[in-house]
Order: C-alpha cells, then structure tokens, then sequence
C-alpha cells in the first residue's frame, strides 16, 4: 500500500554539481536574477540559469518582439545583453554574492565564439556552463547547431575542451528537429555533461489589422504551457536514448505537478521560464508544489522519481512495496 511520505528529499544533482532543491529559471525569463532578488532569496532556488550571454554588447531584434496568442508567448528579442565584460563584473558578482548557484548561458555567432566565452569564464565563479547552440548560427546563414548533428558536436567538443574541466556543460537543444534524440547521442559523445531542453518553437503571428507580421523579426520562440506536451515528449525521448545524462527540462512549467511530469519523464531538474512574466514567485511556489506532489504519491526523494514513467508497472510497485517494507522495518526497531 501506498503511503503519503511526511518529508521527501529535494535533493538532486546536475552532474557534479549538487542542488538544494531542483527548480531554477530559465534562461532569458529572469535576466540575471537580480529582478528576482526583490521577491525572493536568489540562493533559496535550486539555481540561476542566467539569459544567454554573448561577447559584445548586443541590443537584439527589431520590435515589437513579443506576442501574446491564445496558446502560448512568441520572442524575438535576438539575444539582447551586455557583453561578456559587463556581464562578469555586475551580474556574476551580484549572483555569487547573494549565494545562488548559477549556470551561465553562452550564446556565439560561430564557434570561436563560443571558445572565447568558455575562456572568459574558465576562472569565474560559475557552478555550470549551459551551451545554447538553439540560436541561430551565422557561419551557416541562419541555422542552428543544435538542428544538426554534427554542427551540434563540433561546438560542443570545441567548448569542453577550452572550458573548466571542474565545470559541467549542458548543451541546450532546439525541438525544431526530426531527430532529437540522434543530436543528444551526438553532444553527449562530443563531451556535454548533460543537455538542457528544450529551447522554444520557431512560430509566426500575422496581425490581422496591418495584414502584416506581428514580430518585428517576423518570426520568434513559443514558449509557455503550450510547448509543455512537446517539452515532455522530448525528455522522454532523450532519457530513453542516453539514460545516464543528467536532463535539465523545460517548456511551459507553471506548476509542481507540470514540473514532476518532467521528472517523471526523465529529468533531475526543472527550469520555470514564462511563468516568472506573470508570477515572478512561481519557482519558489513550484518547489513547494513538487514536494507536495511527490509526498501524495509516496515517493520518498526527488531523485527516486527522476524517469519512473519508463518503469514497468512491476517495477513501479516494487519500489513503494520496498519503502513499505522498510517502513514496517523502521517501526518495528523503535518498538
Ligand atoms: C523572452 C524569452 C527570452 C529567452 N531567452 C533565452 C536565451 O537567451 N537563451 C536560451 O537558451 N533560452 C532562452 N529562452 C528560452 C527559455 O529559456 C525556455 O527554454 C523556453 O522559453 C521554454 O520554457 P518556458 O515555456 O517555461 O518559457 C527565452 C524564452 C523567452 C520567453
């Protein structure tokens, strides 16, 4: 028999690197983590995973560069930010003296670029690297790396090897793809330590009035509980095919139970993206949230539940008889 568990363990790990709980941002939905600082203690999340950083200063795409639909948000702010510099002396300082664990994004036009971040940061105090290879790659006229396999692998060997080697890198993959468990394989043989997904939809909205595109960069990323199926659907697919890689999902969390759907499906870890737009406390909401589900269903620590759904359901009861058991163990010692 199932019983409610009184405390689960929140614990997990990403890679090496151990978390207090497993709920951060996602990139670009947060800054640096400084606006969050008013709502909450920064240190108190799981992790800050940082918006994508990139050399020079950048000011983005044209606007307007979001667009509300009846299912979903679409972006194209085109990876606006300060540069790696600025970036280094005010966000990293603010994020290592508020304690919070923090992943930082690199995003490059090619990949030198993304070398030369990997540089920059070999000495910074930085728990992990999160590689978006999901934005568009100029060397090849506007693809993406992570939409090809090999493309895909040679930016992220190229990373590994200029990077700290006491710092995990995740690699961040693009749904947009026939194959996403084939560009897994292929950035998990290249080095990364783990991979992040997913990243957003490409999508388009036409505004009925001016008959014309509604994006300024005319199309742009969809995120929000519209992608969460999609997002869940390529956990699943990845966990299946390289199991052992630690997974960071994400895609349209706004709930504890969205976020253990993730877990479920194969992930050690949840980042909260668009939520945080209308409910900057939604993480520190979430991570409530999740215990509380995880308790209801008997589960005795989060990483017990990272990819339960590819159990069978022998396997599956096996694990709450075996918690039963040691239950009844545990009482009948303290008689
Ligand atoms: C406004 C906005 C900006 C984003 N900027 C980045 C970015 O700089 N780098 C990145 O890897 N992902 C970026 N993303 C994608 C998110 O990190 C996340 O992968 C995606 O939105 C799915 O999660 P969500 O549905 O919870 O937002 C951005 C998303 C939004 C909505």
């Amino acid at each position: 028999m199932r019983t409610t568990q009184p405390t689960v363990d929140l614990r997990t790990s990403l890679a090496s690197v151990q978390l207090a709980n497993p709920v951060l941002t996602a990139s670009g939905c947060a800054a640096a983590g400084k606006e969050l600082g008013q709502f909450f203690d920064v240190a108190d999340l799981g992790g800050i995973v940082t918006k994508s950083i990139m050399m020079r200063p950048r000011s983005g795409r044209a606007t307007p560069r979001m667009a509300e639909t009846p299912s979903g948000m679409l972006n194209s702010i085109g990876l606006q930010g300060p540069g790696i510099d600025s970036f280094i002396a005010n966000d990293l300082k603010w994020l290592k003296d508020n304690g919070a664990r923090t992943v930082v994004s690199i995003a490059g036009h090619n990949t030198d670029e993304f070398v030369n971040l990997a540089k920059r940061l070999y000495n910074q105090p930085i728990d992990l690297l999160e590689v978006n290879i999901s934005c568009p790659n100029v060397e090849s006229r506007g693809q993406v790396f992570a939409c090809d396999p090999l493309a895909a692998s040679r930016v992220i060997s190229a990373v590994r090897r200029a990077a700290n080697p006491n710092v995990p890198i995740f690699a961040k993959l693009t749904p947009d793809v026939t194959d996403i468990a084939a560009i897994a394989r292929s950035v998990a043989d290249a080095g990364a330590d783990g991979i992040s997904l997913i990243n957003t939809l490409l999508g388009m909205v036409i505004d009925l009035d001016t008959l014309r595109p509604a994006l300024g960069g005319i199309t742009g990323g969809l995120s929000g509980p519209a992608i969460r199926p999609v997002a869940v659907r390529c956990v699943w697919q990845v966990h299946q095919a390289v199991p052992h890689l630690p997974l960071l999902g994400m895609g349209g969390i706004k709930t504890g139970r969205d976020a253990l759907e993730f877990i479920l499906a194969g992930a050690c870890a949840v980042s909260v993206g668009t939520a945080v737009f209308h409910d900057p406390t939604a993480p520190m909401r979430i991570i409530g949230e999740l215990r509380d589900e995880l308790a209801l269903r008997g589960f005795a620590s989060l990483t017990d539940a990272v990819g339960f759904a590819h159990k069978s359901a022998a396997e599956q009861d096996g694990y709450f008889a075996g918690l039963a058991r040691a239950d009844a163990a545990a009482i009948a010692g303290e008689r």
